[in-house]
């Protein structure tokens, strides 16, 4: 029993490592491809997908289910923290965006967000995006990015958005 777990479990990680080894000898080859004129904002987003590691690119989901303590949790720091670049709903319309060069993501635009994944999301949280203008939160708990991911795609599914819940204790 346990022999055949161990067993299974090196096969797994045999096949995470070759997929993620092609995955990204497949990424390194395209970049160069065809001359077109590329919108340098989509340059620069794809630049910055390029630094996430490879873990993190090929997450389809976050490791946290969104259950209503981590979307209570990603609320409230989304609204302390977030909001004032990215908009209370996440249009990008917060009161700093105005000043800014670069417009914070909105959200609610899927199609352009889309192009980071959770784990790249989490990534870019942490991290920062860099020339895009994205800072690091790098004192927020691994846990309380995931908790923000969770947040976010919650945006996007536009849920009947319950009544804005302040609770301050
Ligand atoms: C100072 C303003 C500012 C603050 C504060 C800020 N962001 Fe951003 N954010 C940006 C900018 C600018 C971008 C880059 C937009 C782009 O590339 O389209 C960005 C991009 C992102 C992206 C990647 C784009 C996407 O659609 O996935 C994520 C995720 C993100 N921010 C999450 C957050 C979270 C979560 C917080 C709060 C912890 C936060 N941001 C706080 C300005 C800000």
């Amino acid at each position: 029993m346990k022999k055949s777990y161990i067993c299974c479990s090196f096969v797994c990680l045999m096949m995470i490592f070759a997929f993620a080894t092609t995955a990204s000898f497949a990424n390194g080859k395209k970049g160069h491809d065809h001359g077109h004129s590329v919108d340098p904002h989509m340059q620069a987003m794809y630049a910055l997908k390029d630094k996430v590691p490879m873990d993190y690119q090929i997450m389809e989901r976050t490791p946290i289910i969104p259950d209503q303590e981590s979307l209570q949790n990603g609320s409230a720091i989304f609204q302390r923290q977030c909001a004032v670049c990215h908009g209370e709903q996440g249009r990008g319309d917060g009161p700093a965006a105005k000043g800014m060069n670069q417009k914070p993501a909105n959200f609610l635009d899927r199609e352009h967000s889309a192009i980071y994944g959770p784990g790249e999301k989490f990534w870019i949280i942490g991290n920062g995006s860099g020339e895009t203008g994205m800072p690091a939160f790098s004192d927020l708990s691994l846990m309380d990015r995931w908790h923000l991911v969770n947040h976010i795609y919650l945006l996007q599914e536009g849920e009947p958005d319950k009544e804005k819940h302040e609770h301050h204790h």
